[in-house]
């Protein structure tokens, strides 16, 4: 046994699908899962079936976690550009607005004609970003002219991250983070995943991935970029014919991730390729730093850095229940989870429920 003990991970990327597609995931399963992977605070995305666009939207969606949550959630809102009389009643409720501006789940592509309006209307936490491409330098102008600070999430790309890191180093209030299904698989994996291995950004070839990892330090966070669809979902149960490609606009983007994160990054420190103390700046003080997140008292995970295991589709809480790393070794198991001085998870198990919205 080898157990460390780390602070509470906190995740500020995933989708609960919670109200609305509860078939996907809902409060339960999706916080269940983030504290089996040593997240004790996670950060929820706009992108519901009913995107929360609305004050209305984001009080239903608060009201939907009932007692169900086992460990902290915070919001986000989102906006197409056609709400910002919403910004200011939202303010209490939510830490960061969310913008997309490429095709993903829930096709939700803000207006490019409104940005520099919403930018400066929004006055509640950082913006994030979903932009890829051309729309890096785009977001890059706005946040040059309005000085908001812009957290560009999940990046993937080699020529993206140059332009961010360049922007960084001008002096832009920008941050950025990275998915590990972006650091832990490459394009080549696309052939055995199939519907499994769909999600934006893309997953690229090896030198792309090798690009990430060179410069893993201007990386602002790990985001596991939580996006559960079912199984038959994915493999288009029911009306997709064989040979139909996986491009195919009724196969949904998007892989789980809050279980497998932690044990992923483990197993790059076993392998020398990651530091202890980068994966608690990635995964506990990047977000925090984001969000402006106070520390929870007696709050901290037990990891055990020498025992090894096979990650399976058969033993996650996600309620998708299946990850593109099914059959993978790795090395670094979540032990015990506190939060607040209650012991929440041990032996694989969740004890109590002591989640609350924050
Ligand atoms: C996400 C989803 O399914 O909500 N999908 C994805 O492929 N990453 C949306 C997103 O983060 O772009
Ligand atoms: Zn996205
Ligand atoms: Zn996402």
């Amino acid at each position: 046994m080898a157990v460390v003990r780390l602070p509470g991970l906190v995740d500020p990327h995933v989708h609960l699908r919670d109200p609305g597609q509860t078939h996907k995931e809902d409060f339960s399963t999706g916080t269940q899962a983030a504290i089996a992977g040593g997240f004790t605070t996670i950060f929820d995305m706009p992108n519901n079936k009913e995107p929360i666009f609305t004050k209305k939207a984001l009080v239903e969606k608060i009201k939907a976690t009932k007692s169900n949550i086992v460990c902290d959630v915070g919001f986000y809102f989102g906006s197409l550009g056609d709400n910002l009389e919403e910004f200011g009643k939202v303010k209490k409720q939510t830490w960061g607005l969310k913008l997309y501006l490429n095709e993903t789940t829930g096709n939700l592509l803000v207006d490019r004609a409104l940005l520099f309006d919403i930018f400066l209307q929004w006055r509640r936490g950082p913006i994030l970003v979903h932009a890829e491409d051309e729309a890096v330098p785009l977001i890059l102008n706005v946040v040059e002219k309005t000085g908001k600070r812009t957290h560009f999430c999940h990046v993937a790309g080699k020529n993206d991250l140059k332009r961010i890191i360049n922007a960084k180093e001008k002096g832009l209030p920008i941050t950025c983070g990275v998915t590990p299904h972006h650091l832990f698989l490459t394009q080549e994996d696309e052939k055995t995943l199939g519907p499994f291995g769909k999600m934006k950004p893309r997953l690229r070839p090896k030198r792309e991935v090798a690009f990430l990892w060179k410069y893993i330090k201007a990386i602002d966070m790990i985001e596991s970029d939580h996006a559960p669809h079912t199984k038959q979902e994915k493999l288009g149960e029911g009306w997709r014919a064989r040979g139909t490609p996986v491009e195919h606009p009724m196969i949904p983007f998007g892989v789980p991730g809050l279980e497998t994160t932690l044990p992923l990054l483990l197993t790059a420190v076993s392998e020398n390729r990651l530091t202890i103390d980068e994966v608690v700046r990635l995964c506990h003080t990047g977000p925090k730093r984001l969000l402006g997140l106070e520390t929870e008292k007696n709050t901290y995970i037990k990891v055990d850095l020498k025992a090894n295991y096979i990650i399976q589709n058969t033993n996650l809480f996600t309620k998708c229940g299946w990850t593109p790393f099914d059959g993978m070794r790795v090395k670094g198991k979540m032990n015990k989870v506190v939060i607040r001085g209650t012991k929440v998870f041990e032996e694989g198990k969740i004890i109590t429920s002591i989640g609350k919205v924050i």
